[in-house]
């Protein structure tokens, strides 16, 4: 029952997906400072490669970059083949790459739904399906494997911005998670959902020039969210304490969802 014992991710091996920058790398740090060896992955290597030795210097601990596009097949198949080559077996997985394309409705593109459907969805099923059984190697009842799926409280609530396909494949990410939840949780492989609210990161930021006051003052904790309150409820979900959790989307969100239809404005 103690803090260290039941929050632990001592030596879990953690890979990372949208992990060089933003929530990602919360993600990341949260694990790193916990004693995790942490991959992570995204497009651009430079930008991958440079996030990975920052937080390894900065954590005094192991971060690798595995760049890969895994918004299809190929890229999912390509950063697959260049973990196994080092690892037999992965403890979680955490699907947190994701896209987002705003469009007015009249024009609203195929573009649009494509882009986001592939990355946002289709890819975190193909993840799944890939990795399970790297998962499963070492996962027993007693120490089961992990995945968490990034969401979002865009797939809750109705949004404000014009983001159709975001918000729609959001809420298939919650929807994707509870079903296959059920499949893995056979195979000692628990899957829940994080939905996060507001934090800064370049694509939340690109939406409100990088000024989060305004969000701030709209959200009931009155602030957008800090690394230390996503990464400390991923790491529950990875930890002993989140063993008997399963199949959940848990907002991360400061109470939005929870207020949702309050008028904050005068409060
Ligand atoms: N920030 C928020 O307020 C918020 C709220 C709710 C949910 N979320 C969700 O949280 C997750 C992270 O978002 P964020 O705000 O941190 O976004 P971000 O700053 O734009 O980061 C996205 C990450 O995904 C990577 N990525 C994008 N396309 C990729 C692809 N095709 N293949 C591999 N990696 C790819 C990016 O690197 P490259 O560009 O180099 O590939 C980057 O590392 C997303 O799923 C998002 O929907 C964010």
């Amino acid at each position: 029952m103690k803090i260290n014992d039941l929050f632990s991710v001592e030596k879990k091996v953690v890979l990372i997906t949208g992990g060089s920058r933003g929530i990602g790398e919360m993600l990341a740090s949260g694990f790193l400072a916990n004693g995790a060896k942490v991959y992570i992955s995204s497009r651009k290597s430079k930008d991958c490669d440079s996030t990975a030795k920052r937080l390894s210097e900065k954590y005094k601990n192991e971060c690798i970059s595995f760049p890969a596009d895994i918004s299809d097949l190929q890229g999912i198949n390509k950063l697959f083949n260049k973990f196994a080559e080092e690892n037999s077996s992965l403890d979680i997985l955490i699907n947190n790459a994701g896209a987002v394309w705003g469009e007015p409705f009249d024009s609203f593109s195929e573009d649009g739904w494509d882009k986001v459907m592939d990355l946002n969805v289709k890819s975190i099923f193909f993840m799944i399906q890939k990795f399970s059984s790297l998962l499963k190697k070492k996962a027993s009842t007693e120490n089961p494997a992990r995945i968490i799926n990034i969401g979002s409280i865009d797939g809750i609530n109705t949004p404000y911005y014009e983001n159709y396909s975001y918000s729609i494949a959001k809420s298939a990410v919650h929807k994707l998670t509870s079903v296959l939840a059920a499949r893995l949780i056979k195979e000692n492989i628990i899957c829940n959902a994080i939905a996060p609210g507001p934090f800064p990161s370049k694509m939340l930021g690109s939406a409100v020039e990088h000024d989060y006051s305004v969000i701030s003052k709209k959200n009931p904790s009155r602030r957008v969210g800090r690394p230390e309150d996503i990464a400390g409820l991923a790491l529950f979900l990875s930890s002993k304490a989140g063993q008997y959790t399963v199949g959940e989307t848990i907002t991360c969100d400061g109470g939005l969802v929870a207020s949702a239809g309050h008028d904050l404005t005068n409060d």
